[in-house]
């Protein structure tokens, strides 16, 4: 298939693009400079523009020469996460604290670079959407965007979306049937006793003791409630308490993550939590509130989907380059909610080895630049074979 050659001109640009968005990364909902440039050069390719979605969202509709009525969305994220980068190379980010650590400079390129081909080659029938969506690290932005009548605006029949993934080989593609990714949910249990002298706990309420126990209680949720043949987790990572070698607190609170792959699942861990957060605590006469929270629910592909992205990603690279039996990951994605609305499938393309911490959300990761025309030219094939 001859679409966009690996270190042609347009892959050229492409680096030049990631290298830029990599140097100024912009976090949650302030990825006004991203989506400034995300827009210009999308008008420059001659696309129908939307700006403003989701406060830095950015959409663009292009349409084939051929007749056809059928819609295709394509998603990449824009946003950086807080993290200070330790790279010293050239593009490195020059934004105190922000880093583009996930990869979403070169997702963003790479969608870039399909818009700008498809453009030049409008042999297809249809409408693509090319969605630039803000915020995907923790803050929902998708469902900001869907919120905000994304979908009504723009009434796609299907929606794709993809992410680099370290440890994967380049060159090769992962499609999974069902999950991809976990659900998020976050809580923070505050747990009340009565504080006095260390030297006298006779007198209070111990709520140390208390979160001490309520840590070991909350790991059974995962080994004795959740059926083993399923994956879930619960990881307490953080606990605040205390602040003085001779004074028990009033209080304790641990804060952390569920993961799980179904909304079963979720609910079930859910209310375990409820019932030991207060149960344990009023057993030894202190009081637990559970501030429980959904972040995104699991990334589940659609089968018929799951079906086209493999078949055009083995047509583009080959069967040998296809992965279809990879476990999905606990990392969770806000693409879900896209695929709670419509049908469609994310997938999963190789940025290469992991080694000297080139894993995602890493202060020394960088995105393959390698890959960038690869990746452009899933999305070019996959409008191709969608839009006929
Ligand atoms: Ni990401």
């Amino acid at each position: 298939m001859c679409l966009i050659a690996t270190n042609s001109e347009l892959h050229e640009l492409m680096r030049e693009w990631r290298k830029d968005i990599h140097a100024h990364p912009e976090t949650a909902y302030e990825e006004h400079r991203t989506a400034e440039k995300v827009a210009e050069l999308l008008r420059s390719f001659d696309l129908q523009v939307h700006t403003g979605m989701a406060v830095t969202g950015v959409v663009a509709t292009l349409k084939g020469d051929l007749p056809g009525s059928y819609c295709i969305g394509l998603r990449a994220d824009i946003d950086a996460l807080n993290l200070q980068e330790l790279n010293s190379f050239a593009h490195k980010s020059r934004h105190q604290g922000k880093m583009h650590a996930c990869g979403h400079d070169g997702h963003t390129s790479m969608l870039l670079g399909a818009a700008k081909y498809l453009s030049e080659h409008r042999n297809f029938a249809g409408t693509v959407v090319f969605i630039f969506q803000p915020a995907e690290e923790g803050e929902a932005g998708a469902k900001m965007m869907l919120d905000e009548g994304l979908f009504k605006q723009f009434n796609v029949d299907a929606i794709y979306g993809m992410h680099n993934w370290p440890g994967l080989a380049q060159g090769k593609f992962v499609v999974h049937s069902g999950p991809v990714m976990a659900s998020m949910d976050l809580f923070d249990i505050t747990i009340s006793g009565q504080g006095c002298h260390g030297g006298m706990p006779h007198l209070g309420t111990d709520p140390i003791m208390v979160a001490g126990q309520l840590i070991s209680a909350l790991q059974s949720i995962v080994s004795r409630n959740v059926d083993p043949l399923h994956s879930a987790v619960v990881s307490i990572t953080q606990m605040h308490g205390g602040e003085a070698y001779n004074v028990i607190p009033d209080s304790v609170t641990l804060s952390g993550t569920c993961r799980a792959f179904s909304e079963e699942q979720r609910v079930q861990i859910h209310s375990q939590m409820t019932q030991i957060v207060t149960n344990i605590c009023a057993a030894f006469g202190a009081t637990g509130e559970l501030d429980y929270r959904s972040v995104a629910p699991s990334t589940v592909n659609h089968p018929q989907n799951t079906k086209i992205c493999s078949d055009v990603i083995s047509q583009l690279v080959g069967d040998q380059n296809l992965l279809l039996e990879e476990a999905p990951s606990m990392g969770s994605e806000d693409f879900a909610f896209m695929l709670l609305e419509k049908p469609g499938a994310y997938i999963w393309i190789g940025n290469g080895s992991m080694e000297g911490g080139k894993g995602l959300h890493n202060p020394h990761y960088d995105f393959n630049d390698q890959v960038l025309a690869l990746g452009a030219n899933y999305w070019i094939a996959l409008t191709q074979d969608q839009l006929v």
